[in-house]
């Protein structure tokens, strides 16, 4: 088993909430229309980006041939994240995001 973790000022992704070629190098397009669905926006994009580091962090063994751009997150039915890896569903890798209005984080396992 391995752990990651990030955390991140909400306040940097209201800026990229704005504009659309960064969001795109770093989010995929259902993580874009999903946050950008929400009542705030940078929060989930925050959350987001941390559950990318958190999960890079964790895939120790295999990161050094994906980066976080590779990294995404869809919740399911019932509002559990889950992780994709260069858009392969990855049942070895569970997630846990939070976020306040100034601060998201991310907990990210590899089983
Ligand atoms: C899920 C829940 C615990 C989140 O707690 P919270 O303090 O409001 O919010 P947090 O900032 O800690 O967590 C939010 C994140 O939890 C994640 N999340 C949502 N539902 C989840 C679930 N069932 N299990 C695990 N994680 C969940 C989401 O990714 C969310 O981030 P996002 O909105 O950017 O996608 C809370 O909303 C809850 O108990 N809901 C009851 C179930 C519910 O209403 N589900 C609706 C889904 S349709």
């Amino acid at each position: 088993m391995n752990i990651g973790a990030d955390i991140e000022e909400v306040k940097r992704f209201k800026k990229y909430a704005k504009d659309k070629e960064r969001l795109e190098r770093l989010f995929s397009k259902d993580e874009i229309f999903y946050c950008l669905s929400k009542k705030n926006p940078a929060q989930s994009l925050a959350a987001r980006f941390c559950a990318k580091e958190a999960v890079w962090k964790a895939l120790e063994k295999e990161n050094k041939k994906i980066t976080v751009a590779d990294i995404s997150v869809k919740n399911n039915s019932d509002g559990t994240p889950e992780i994709y890896v260069k858009n392969k569903k990855r049942k070895d890798v569970k997630v846990s995001l939070s976020h306040t209005k100034e601060y998201a984080m991310a907990m990210a396992v590899k089983l």
